[in-house]
């Protein structure tokens, strides 16, 4: 593997302390960088001080938005510390998010030591208080100077990382949703499955109307029948019916999430039935009026995120009785007890920043 080049900046800043960190506002010293030219493939891996790109306006990513990124995480356990939570599976997501975008692959491995290398160089950045980390973002952009639409010749990889707390304003009190009957997300056979700034802006709209009505986040249904749940856009959705845990298949339209699958391989580990099928809008408000349902949302920023209501046509739906579950706190300890190395690991999700890999 190429040597990854490391400038340090001369003009450090001082971490935020960690009772006042929310999500994605503050950034660490350094970024990692790595470019792609056609011939030439990815090239000069680097570590340098964290700036401002000057771009071309006529920059194809800022007009056909053919960029992609991910999102992990790294957390210091009350051991002093620091894992990354399932870092090769987030690199192998990446790729499969440049496929879907016609974006040169990238190498796992490349992708994974230039987070292990970024988060050894800023590791004064990792926060210790419980329930804050740091996030990592890798994201790859298209660069070339053009306005005609195809697959652009030279692509921009880097990586930022930035101290966070929890995702929402509520923390792990259970959330608000709207359940949305006239806008949709993504659509089987489009880029729903990528994690791209498209399906980002695509939700713009019915998320601000959502909060003008008092929810945090809308639950979308299928963009063709609108009838069956997808995702949160910022989360994936699952729910407990009786004694059947249910989410959501990963049918092209929705992010395949990590925390999704960290989640569905606990439960099954635990012995519950778990299926992953399509489930109706019909079918999750008949359940909450029956006082019959569970309900939470999985993503790295929000972890594991109650549901305490749902909003559908016009009708409000209380979701066990508006309080966290115990199946959704039990995941939710589990979860983070794992993250914080504060609970055994028997999946091996977490990497310990001191080990590399490829030598
Ligand atoms: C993540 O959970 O890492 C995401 O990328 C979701 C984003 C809305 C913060």
């Amino acid at each position: 593997m190429t040597e990854i080049a490391i400038t340090r900046t001369t003009n450090p800043k001082q971490p935020p302390a960690d009772e006042t960190l929310t999500f994605g506002t503050v950034f660490s010293d350094h970024m990692f960088m790595m470019e792609y030219h056609e011939g030439q493939g990815w090239h000069d891996p680097r570590i340098v001080p964290y700036a401002p790109f000057v771009m071309d306006p006529a920059t194809c990513v800022l007009h056909y938005g053919q960029a992609i990124f991910d999102g992990l995480k790294a957390f210091r356990g009350p051991d002093g510390q620091i894992r990354l939570f399932r870092p090769g599976d987030h690199s192998r997501r990446l790729n499969r998010s440049a496929h879907y975008l016609c974006i040169p692959e990238l190498d796992p491995v490349m992708v994974e030591e230039s987070i292990r290398a970024l988060v050894e160089v800023d590791q004064n950045w990792v926060p210790k208080m419980p329930g804050t980390s740091l996030y990592i973002r890798p994201t790859v952009i298209a660069t070339e100077t053009f306005l005609g639409v195809h697959p652009s010749h030279s692509y921009l990889y880097y990586v930022i990382v930035g101290p966070v707390g929890a995702y929402y304003k509520e923390g792990m009190n259970p959330v608000r949703i709207l359940v949305s009957d006239q806008y949709v997300r993504a659509v089987k056979g489009g880029l729903g499955a990528a994690k791209t700034a498209g399906n980002y802006a695509a939700s713009l709209f019915g998320a601000e109307e959502a909060q003008k009505a008092g929810y945090t986040q809308v639950l979308w249904l299928d963009g063709v029948e609108h009838k069956y749940l997808d995702e949160v856009g910022t989360m994936n959705i699952m729910l407990k019916i009786g004694d059947e845990v249910i989410t959501p298949p990963l049918n092209g339209a929705i992010l395949a999430g990590i925390t999704r699958d960290s989640v569905l391989t606990l439960l099954r580990s635990w012995g519950l039935r778990v299926s992953e099928r399509p489930v109706s809008i019909d079918e999750v408000t008949a359940a909450a009026s029956a006082g019959n349902l569970e309900m939470w949302g999985t993503g790295t920023a929000a972890v594991i995120s109650p549901v305490g209501e749902l909003g559908y046509k016009g009708e409000r739906y209380v979701i066990n009785g508006g309080q966290t579950g115990a199946l959704t706190q039990k995941l939710y300890d589990t979860i983070v007890g794992i993250q914080y190395g504060t609970a055994p690991d028997p999946f091996g999700w977490t990497r310990l920043l001191g080990n590399r890999l490829g030598g």
